[in-house]
């Protein structure tokens, strides 16, 4: 009786203890802050680093499908029609991406890097070949040189005359090698991704999020500016965020901020949903209208608007200043998220959200993206320019010429590497919830125990007013599984 009591209390005492211990573990959080600053600490672009090796040489692979407008009433229009495009593509390419010339600057607190991308064309996802179908849009070398004629009247007028003597029109008719990979003009070379296969877009200096986690990533400098000069605020100007790397322990109410050269501009995103990839948790953001909305929506944006007459409308963003003057005008694909007079304009547009949507879907707990899709549409604003004859039938048009869709989807080799790291965090932060189902057991096993001996002793004696009290230690055990469950059920959510 006496060493039977003695086991009884001694199950009391560790079941309580394991309570009160783990209890208090969950209450102030020890294990999930540990975890916390161990992500903070290993999560940073440092040579041998968790993540350093996939950030020099990003392994998933990253496909980029190009479509074009094929205008198909050139005649119609210049007659006053609206203009009509009909979509042909995607043309697809394989792009192989990695940093050059990586070195640690400023003693490893930042780091500097060449971002290179080369393209491979892949027939097989494509509809057709890009050295042979062509496509009929505007003459965008023609263009951008009357734009910059547009303030001399007699250069204009001499530009005019020879240009009608060497036949070339507002308009032209080129393969989709010579419009993306460049063709000889008359005027000048363009191609919209002219030189770009295999060159990179100028140095980087990032910081390495070894001194504040939330700048992992951050890009410092570009091309040793830590300002652009292409806008009229400073705001505008500013190098904000990253340009693919995200820092860890993410929070839904963050703006992510990312700065891209290809739009000279740093964007946002915004928290839209949860989602998952190929089983990892992620927080979907993406572009909120606000982004690319006129000054008159969003104040914030007039320093993009480069001189008061030229300001266009929601959805669009004029990026002359940084393509040497010429007309070009970026979107969303079909003017996505844009005024609906632009989707109006154009016969032939249809934005859907599901297709032409930009987003980014981060992993919350260690910043790895797990799946992105980059949208964007290149158009070319034409409009009356005096000199140019032929342009006088014309009314301000954004016509679209391309949209390109890239996207990237984690491999499954990074897969199993988050998912441990993951299920390490998880059970790390959740060790708190294992010392409480060990104490829930343990008061199960304790209150078995404290029944039987009474039961004994109740047998013994022939008492029975005991029964509501047995009663209502029944309910005991319940709760005991009820709290030895609750981890289970929490490392599964
Ligand atoms: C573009 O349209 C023209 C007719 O306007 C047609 O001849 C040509 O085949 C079209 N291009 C493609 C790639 O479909
Ligand atoms: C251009 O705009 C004017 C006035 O808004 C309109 O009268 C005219 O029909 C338009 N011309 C074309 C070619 O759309
Ligand atoms: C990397 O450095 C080498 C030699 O210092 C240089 O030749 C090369 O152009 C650099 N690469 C880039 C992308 O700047
Ligand atoms: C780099 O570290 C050394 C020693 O810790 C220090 O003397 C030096 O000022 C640091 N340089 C920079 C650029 O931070
Ligand atoms: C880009 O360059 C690589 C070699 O550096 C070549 O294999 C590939 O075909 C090129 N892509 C295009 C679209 O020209
Ligand atoms: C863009 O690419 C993704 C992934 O390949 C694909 O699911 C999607 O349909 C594409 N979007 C368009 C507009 O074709």
């Amino acid at each position: 009786m006496g060493r039977r009591s003695c086991a009884i209390c001694a199950v009391g005492i560790i079941c309580s203890s394991l309570l009160i211990v783990g209890i208090g573990l969950i209450v102030t959080q020890v294990f999930r802050t540990m975890m916390h600053n161990r992500l903070k600490k290993e999560i940073v672009l440092v040579e041998g680093s968790r993540v350093f090796e996939s950030w020099r040489r990003p392994p998933p692979p990253v496909y980029m499908e190009l479509f074009f407008f094929n205008m198909t009433n050139v005649d119609a229009f210049l007659a006053g029609a609206k203009p009509q495009v009909t979509q042909v593509g995607p043309y697809t390419y394989r792009q192989y991406r990695y940093r050059a010339n990586v070195s640690m600057v400023e003693n490893g607190t930042k780091v500097s890097a060449y971002n290179t991308k080369s393209f491979v064309f892949l027939r097989e996802r494509s509809v057709g070949d890009p050295s042979e179908d062509s496509i009929t849009t505007v003459n965008i070398p023609a263009w951008a040189v009357m734009n910059k004629l547009k303030d001399s009247f007699w250069k204009a007028s001499m530009m005019s005359v020879w240009m009608n003597s060497i036949g070339s029109g507002l308009f032209t008719t080129r393969t989709v090698n010579e419009l993306v990979w460049g063709y000889e003009d008359p005027v000048l070379i363009f191609g919209l991704m002219a030189k770009k296969n295999g060159t990179s877009n100028g140095e980087f200096v990032y910081h390495t999020g070894q001194q504040n986690y939330l700048d992992f990533g951050r890009v410092v400098t570009w091309k040793g500016q830590s300002q652009l000069t292409f806008w009229t605020s400073n705001q505008s100007n500013s190098i904000n965020g990253s340009d693919s790397a995200f820092h860890p322990l993410l929070d839904k109410n963050e703006r992510i901020y990312i700065f891209t050269p290809d739009l000279c501009r740093s964007i946002y995103m915004e928290f839209e949903k949860d989602v998952d990839v190929k089983g990892i948790p992620a927080y979907r953001f993406t572009p909120p209208r606000s982004v690319l909305a006129s000054k008159e929506e969003n104040p914030a944006n007039e320093g993009f608007c480069v001189s008061p007459q030229e300001c266009l409308g929601t959805g669009l963003l004029k990026v002359s200043p940084c393509r040497k003057g010429a007309p070009v005008v970026a979107s969303f694909p079909h003017f996505y998220l844009a005024d609906e007079k632009y989707v109006a304009a154009i016969e032939g547009m249809s934005p859907e959200r599901e297709h032409h949507q930009t987003f980014l879907d981060i992993n919350p707990t260690t910043g790895v993206i797990v799946r992105a899709n980059k949208r964007a549409q290149v158009n070319i604003l034409i409009n009356r320019i005096s000199g140019f004859v032929k342009t006088r039938t014309l009314n301000e048009t954004i016509i679209p010429v391309m949209f390109i869709n890239e996207s990237v989807v984690i491999d499954d080799a990074s897969v199993a590497r988050v998912q441990k790291l993951l299920l390490i965090v998880n059970v790390v932060s959740n060790f708190p919830l294992i010392i409480v189902a060990l104490g829930g057991i343990m008061l199960a096993v304790f209150i078995i125990l404290l029944v039987r001996a009474r039961k004994q002793k109740t047998t013994s004696e022939d008492e029975t007013s005991y029964t509501p009290v047995s009663g209502k230690e029944k309910e005991d055990p319940q709760n005991g599984t009820y709290i030895g469950l609750t981890p289970k059920v929490d490392a599964q959510a």
